[in-house]
């Protein structure tokens, strides 16, 4: 197991621009089944022009001061994506989510990816509030907000249409004032 300052150290994230579209595409494809388990949009992606699609998006919000997306680095290759879904200006919330292709997932890769965008979250964003909302059967995922010292708030009923059935969201929190910087 590496050490968090390894880790640390091994992770980039940079910001999503069209130049990572056929890397991320093909990582989006190779992980194609992993992902359906718990993530909805495979089915939009096709081809790389709709991850670029996708990134020309997130660029375009990012750009006008809206919530950013990442490509998460390890060792110089991109092996996921995390961001926030949006940011409330207004109540200075933000919701994040993640994923990771399966080969680099056990390293503590995605637990230091969403610890460093708690930084950007808090700090750069000057956030009050980070949610994580996780399928409530998706224990993998519910562990990063757990490692990471998230409270657990609630699970709300039927939130998300995942290709066959609704699933359960469990919804985890942190405040700016529990934020170790
Ligand atoms: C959710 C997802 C990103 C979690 O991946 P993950 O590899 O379990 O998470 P991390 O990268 O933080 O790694 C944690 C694992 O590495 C291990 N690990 C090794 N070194 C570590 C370190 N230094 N720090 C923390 N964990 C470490 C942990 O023990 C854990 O493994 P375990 O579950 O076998 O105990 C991944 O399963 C995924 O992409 N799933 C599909 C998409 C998805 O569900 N997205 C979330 C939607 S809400």
């Amino acid at each position: 197991m590496e050490t968090e300052s390894q880790l640390n150290s091994e992770i980039e994230l940079e910001k999503l621009n069209v130049n990572h579209s056929q890397e991320l595409y093909d990582l989006t494809e190779a992980n194609r089944n992993y992902l359906s388990e718990w993530l909805p949009w495979l089915d939009q992606i096709k081809t790389s022009r709709d991850t670029k699609t996708f990134i020309e998006s997130t660029v375009k919000v990012a750009s006008s001061g809206g919530a950013p997306n990442y490509a998460v680095l390890y060792k110089g290759a991109i092996c996921g994506v995390v961001g926030f879904h949006e940011i409330n200006k207004q109540h200075r919330i933000g919701s994040i989510g993640y994923w990771l292709g399966e080969v680099f997932t056990g390293k503590g890769v995605m637990t230091a990816a969403v610890a460093k965008l708690l930084t950007v979250g808090f700090v750069q964003f000057d956030l009050n509030k980070i949610e994580i909302r996780c399928a409530e059967g998706n224990l993998r995922s519910r562990a990063i907000p757990e490692r990471l010292g998230f409270t657990y708030e609630a699970t709300l009923r039927q939130c998300e249409w995942l290709y066959s059935e609704y699933v359960n969201h469990a919804i985890y929190s942190m405040l700016k004032s529990e934020h170790l910087t």
